[in-house]
């Protein structure tokens, strides 16, 4: 008896129909990011275990699939794992030239990433991700330009997807201000992580689970306030939230400070063009798992908030140097194509010609009672570089051979009948646009050079 087997739970088949889809993605992806300046890169699928453990954080470590090398001569083996996403491969890549390489440093790249996640909507074991990292910047001006830069080409890029600019939201966060906004409240600074991670979670955890996490955890008055309050969508960037009249002038230096520089990302995403391509707010729940981001944060979903998030990036600025290289700020986003074909198949704005293939030039119409003269002729055209499609069938019925030319939404169609080919003074063929239904009857080479003439 036969053994069936399925594509494990997670990953997909790419039939034509998918696959055509998923290289539509995948060129819009690169279309818009050399369009932006930046430039194309890889690297293997699978790193050194060691890689993740440094800085990508306890979520995307425990979903790792690894695995172990076969034992070489001494017995040793080695821990490696698929890679879940692009940012530590690409901070390797960087640190190992970082003297050489121009800047400011624009990378772009589509890799296929792994993690062990459980499937739902949107997550996958295996999907694709659009990286874009922007690495160099002196100045925080220069720095805040990197941010609104690849923010806005990430914008844009749904914007040439069709998404209207009314139907995306940025939503952002700086992880200073948010440390800023600890302080404020009196979080000591060793019960920051579960803080950030309490922050990630606030606005879906019940009321009930929130109070049982504050005893809990210890977070006590000045902490549950700020964590109600974020839960409540009120906006930490409000002179109100604070109470500001009541903070010494400490307090209120650093609260202005933290205002100062949320405004200027502000400004900077508007002075890139905002408005054209989408909406932004900053959001104080946006902290993200990562554990190398170590500012600007952010997250672009769709408006109704029917899907999880569609793009996430932010600034890493320390992580170049923890893999041995220079000092060098960093900001980028990416992109997963699971969510992001969602939305588009949902509000019908994918391509209706996806998966038909290439529309031939030229369909030959083939009613000889042999083959030879036909398939001489497709190899004739093919090499002039002309799309040739035949039917395969063996009807000799040109009325039904006309038929599959038009399904298959050739330009023309050269049909070859005994009538014509073998009037003296042959071989004549019938020459048939498909669209305008017009009909010339002519000599073989007449023929073929009025197709190649339109190659
Ligand atoms: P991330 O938020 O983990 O960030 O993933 C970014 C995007 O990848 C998500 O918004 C989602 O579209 C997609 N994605 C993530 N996991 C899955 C999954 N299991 N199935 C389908 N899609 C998924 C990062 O990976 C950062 N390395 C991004 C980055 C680049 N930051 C700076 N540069």
């Amino acid at each position: 008896m036969a053994t069936t087997f399925q594509a494990p739970p997670g990953t997909r088949d790419f039939y034509p129909d998918q696959m055509a889809l998923r290289r539509y993605v995948e060129d819009t992806w690169r279309r818009v990011s050399l369009r932006h300046g930046f430039l194309e890169v890889d690297g293997p699928t699978f790193e050194f275990l060691d890689l993740y453990k440094v800085k990508s954080g306890d979520e995307i470590v425990s979903q790792l699939f690894h695995f172990e090398s076969r034992e070489d001569k001494s017995g040793n083996t080695e821990a490696f794992a698929l890679r879940p996403e692009f940012t530590p491969t690409l901070a390797r890549m960087v640190a190992a030239k970082a003297h050489a390489l121009p800047r400011p440093i624009k990378w772009f790249s589509l890799p296929r990433c792994y993690r062990a996640e459980r499937q739902q909507k949107g997550r996958l074991k295996e999907f694709f991700q659009w990286n874009v990292d922007m690495l160099g910047g002196d100045t925080p001006e220069a720095r805040a330009q990197f941010d609104a830069e690849v923010a806005i080409l990430c914008l844009d890029c749904l914007r040439e997807f069709g998404l209207s600019p009314d139907e995306v939201k940025l939503r952002w966060n700086d992880r200073h201000n948010v440390e800023t906004w600890f302080d404020l409240a009196d979080i000591p600074e060793a019960k920051w992580p579960a803080a950030y991670s309490l922050l990630d979670r606030i606005r879906k955890i019940s009321p009930d689970d929130r109070k049982r996490i504050y005893t809990e955890q210890g977070f006590e008055g000045g902490a549950q306030r700020l964590f109600e309050q974020i839960a409540d969508n009120s906006n930490p960037l409000a002179p109100e939230f604070w109470k500001y009249d009541q903070l010494d002038d400490a307090k209120k230096q650093k609260f202005q400070t933290v205002v100062v520089k949320a405004m200027t990302f502000h400004t900077y995403l508007r002075f890139a063009g905002l408005e054209r391509y989408g909406q932004a707010e900053p959001d104080p729940s946006i902290v993200r798992g990562l554990a190398y981001y170590t500012g600007f944060v952010w997250e672009i979903s769709d408006t109704r908030g029917e899907h999880r998030a569609i793009a996430g990036g932010g600034r890493y600025d320390k992580l170049i140097e923890m893999f041995g290289g220079p000092t060098l700020p960093a900001t980028g986003f990416g992109m997963g194509d699971v969510v992001l074909a969602n939305l588009l198949q949902e509000r019908g704005l994918l391509p209706k010609d996806l998966g038909r293939g290439t529309a031939p030039d030229v369909f030959i119409v083939n009613a000889l009672p042999r083959p030879e003269p036909a398939l001489k002729l497709i190899g004739e055209l093919r090499a002039a570089k002309l799309v040739v499609a035949t039917s395969y069938k063996t009807t000799k019925n040109i009325g039904k051979l006309l038929q599959d030319a038009a399904a298959s939404s050739a330009r023309h169609a050269l049909i070859l009948a005994p009538a014509e080919w073998y009037k003296p003074g042959g071989p004549l063929v019938k020459l048939k646009n498909l669209a305008t239904r017009e009909e010339r009857e002519l000599p073989l080479p007449e023929a073929m050079t009025a197709l190649k003439a339109r190659a």
